[in-house]
């Protein structure tokens, strides 16, 4: 964190290292968390402490969420603008999350409709961290007073939560954490599945093909891309209706720019076949040098590692202040 950086607005998001990223979070998170960086003053996190609440392989753990955080560095995420770190290596927001878990009704989540989904997707493991999963990600974003959130629609409610446990804590003892807004961005580069455009492209999706991830070749880009679903007629035209194409001209204008009109254009009279190639071929361009920048950044694992534990020590004196302050209006003895 620079010293002029001290007055800006804060910025706190994460994505949980249980897969390979995709396309999706290219254009859903990451591009978006580059263009911040300059204004705000960001701590972007890996997530780890959240993907336990599913089950884990623990070398596959380990290797993903270094994984992630080459990544973020090769999708533009700058170590010298902003905090990049892994959450569990911040023990505070552990910490945290135990108090504010006193400060939380079993109704509120229990009313989760993620709690919901994920308990009936994984009926053996309903665990306790994942009823506790989202005062987990409050403390994530209240721990850092964070003025703006960054996150996916499917995660409103839990910011909605956040919001209700700093205004319940605030109120109860005296002004204490930030409220914090959240920050959705505007819809037009949210990625389907290519096998299901009804679903969003997933980094947990069983069937590969369905997934652009960030470190497929330029030809499994290619084939990919080939062989998604497309819909009944042949014509390149931006329809609701028509979600396979619909999806492949996001694709095509994340990839290039190009509006759905000078797409529409462009292809006018074609078939989806040359639309296809031409998506192909636009999005393997686009992806190429993040994969490049992947690899390099990935076996420097000196670095890389310089850069997380430099992170987590910037975060780690940041959360430390708010936590300090949290335990001793509760009530806890300090020396
Ligand atoms: N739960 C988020 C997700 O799965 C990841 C996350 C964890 C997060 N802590 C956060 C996002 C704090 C924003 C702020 O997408």
């Amino acid at each position: 964190m620079s010293e002029t950086s001290k007055n800006k607005p804060v910025i706190l998001s994460g994505i949980q290292p249980s897969g390979i990223l995709t396309i999706g979070h290219l254009t859903g998170a990451l591009r978006n968390w580059v263009q911040l960086q300059d204004t705000y003053e960001c701590f972007y996190m890996i997530a780890d402490l959240h993907s336990i609440t599913s089950r884990q392989v623990p070398a596959d753990l380990r290797k993903r969420t270094l994984d992630t955080a080459a990544m973020f560095i090769a999708a533009g995420i700058d170590p010298d603008k902003s905090t990049l770190f892994i959450q569990s290596q911040v023990p505070q927001h552990s910490q945290l999350t135990w108090v504010l878990n006193c400060f939380t009704g079993m109704g509120e989540c229990s009313r989760m409709t993620q709690f919901k989904d994920k308990s009936s997707r994984q009926a053996d493991n309903i665990n306790v961290g994942l009823f506790s999963y989202p005062v987990l990600m409050a403390s994530d974003i209240l721990i850092y007073q964070a003025d703006l959130v960054p996150v996916g629609g499917d995660q409103k409610q839990h910011l909605e939560l956040t919001r209700n446990l700093a205004q319940r804590f605030n109120h109860n003892y005296s002004p204490t954490f930030k409220v914090p807004e959240p920050y959705i961005p505007k819809v037009g580069a949210r990625i389907m599945s290519l096998q299901d455009p009804a679903q969003k492209m997933s980094k947990s999706d069983v069937n590969e093909r369905s997934t652009i991830f960030l470190t497929d070749s330029d030809e499994q880009i290619r084939n990919k891309i080939k062989r998604a679903v497309t819909d009944s007629g042949s014509e390149v035209k931006f329809d609701e209706t028509r979600p396979g194409v619909a999806n492949l001209m996001t694709l095509y204008h994340a990839a290039t720019g190009k509006s759905f009109a000078e797409i529409e254009m462009e292809f006018a009279g074609q078939g989806y076949g040359n639309f296809k190639s031409a998506v192909g071929n636009a999005v393997a361009d686009y992806i190429r040098p993040i994969r490049e920048r992947f690899v390099e950044i990935r076996n420097d694992k000196n670095r890389l590692n310089g850069i997380l534990r430099h992170g987590a020590e910037q975060a780690g004196s940041c959360a430390m202040k708010t936590l300090r302050k949290v335990y001793k209006k509760v009530g806890f003895v300090s020396f």
